[in-house]
């Protein structure tokens, strides 16, 4: 794969298409055209926008000191790549992002998406959401947020731009723990639970619930452990396979489970459906599962 290339993508597609599919200009990389909104769901009408890919070789070096796993720009330059070839199943979770939003996204009301990185997420609700949602993507990471940013100055939705017919994207450099949620009919934590401090997480989940509208919902992505030690090394085995057969050597998979042990913290999956339960969610249903990574929705 050719990489470090501006091309034309499909910034929803950007995370979905096969590793090796050649674009139009003959660069191998991802498809091409980015739907925009068309009265008020955005399914026809094909832009382009322009975005830097670059394949993820951060740990392919051995490294005398691996420092905590950051989200910072080295990780941002590469992040599409890394998470599609480190995250069974993450193409089958964006795309059910974009039909909870069909089905939960409401006008008048804030859908958001928290910890949204470079907004793979963000368009998938944004493509699906109607016309007077206002869709909140946040995150702390200024390297994503600025990308993320460009992204949206180019897709022309933002509040500023009148000829957007879709719903609005907003994007916030900030910290998930002191956003306000309020009047929410989607709320999207795809892969970012993960990483706030365990002690933490009960609090802001019932923060979150407290924000969402009675019919509006939650939609939970996290990387989980496992009570019984044997499942828990099966399905950590063959996520290393994953790894491996997408191209990640065993130095590489080494040196970055050595960088994010850290700063990821899983949990097992009925952790996350018990804590869902007890914020006040009355239908909590776990709908995939790949390896070791879990989705679960949970409407209130
Ligand atoms: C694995 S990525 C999420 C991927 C993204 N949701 C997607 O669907 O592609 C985790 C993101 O959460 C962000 N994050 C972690 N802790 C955060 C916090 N306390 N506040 C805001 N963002 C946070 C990181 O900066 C990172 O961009």
């Amino acid at each position: 794969m050719e990489t470090g290339h501006s091309v034309a993508i499909n910034v929803v597609n950007l995370w979905c298409a096969p590793f090796d599919q050649p674009a139009s200009d003959g660069l191998r990389g991802y498809a091409v055209t980015l739907l925009q909104p068309v009265a008020g769901h955005c399914r026809q009408r094909p832009i382009h926008v322009s975005y830097h890919v670059s394949e993820d070789r951060l740990y392919s070096a051995p490294l005398n000191r691996i420092g905590d796993f950051e989200f910072d720009d080295d990780v941002a330059e590469v992040f599409p790549d890394m998470i599609r070839r480190s995250v069974p199943g993450y193409a089958s979770m964006l795309s059910l992002i974009g039909q909870c939003a069909e089905t939960y996204a409401a006008p008048n009301t804030n859908v958001y998406d928290l910890g949204c990185s470079l907004g793979a997420s963000t368009f998938a609700v944004q493509q699906h959401a109607p016309v007077g949602c206002h869709v909140h993507a946040v995150d702390n990471s200024a390297a994503m947020v600025a990308r993320l940013r460009q992204t949206v100055a180019q897709q022309h939705c933002t509040g500023a731009q009148q000829h957007c017919t879709g719903a609005l994207i907003e994007v916030h450099e900030a910290d998930i723990r002191q956003t306000d949620i309020r009047n929410a009919s989607l709320v999207v934590l795809n892969l970012t639970l993960q990483f706030l401090p365990p002690d933490e997480r009960d609090s802001f989940i019932d923060r979150i619930a407290d924000g969402v509208l009675s019919g509006g919902a939650i939609l939970l992505s996290e990387k989980i452990s496992f009570a019984d030690p044997a499942q828990h090394q099966l399905m950590t085995t063959l996520h290393h396979d994953f790894k491996r057969s997408h191209g990640y050597s065993d130095l590489e998979i080494a040196q970055k489970r050595t960088a994010i042990e850290n700063r990821l913290v899983p949990e097992t999956l009925d952790t996350h459906v018990e804590r869902l339960g007890e914020a006040g969610f009355s239908t909590v249903c776990p709908w995939f599962q790949c390896f070791n990574f879990a989705s679960v929705l949970a409407v209130k």
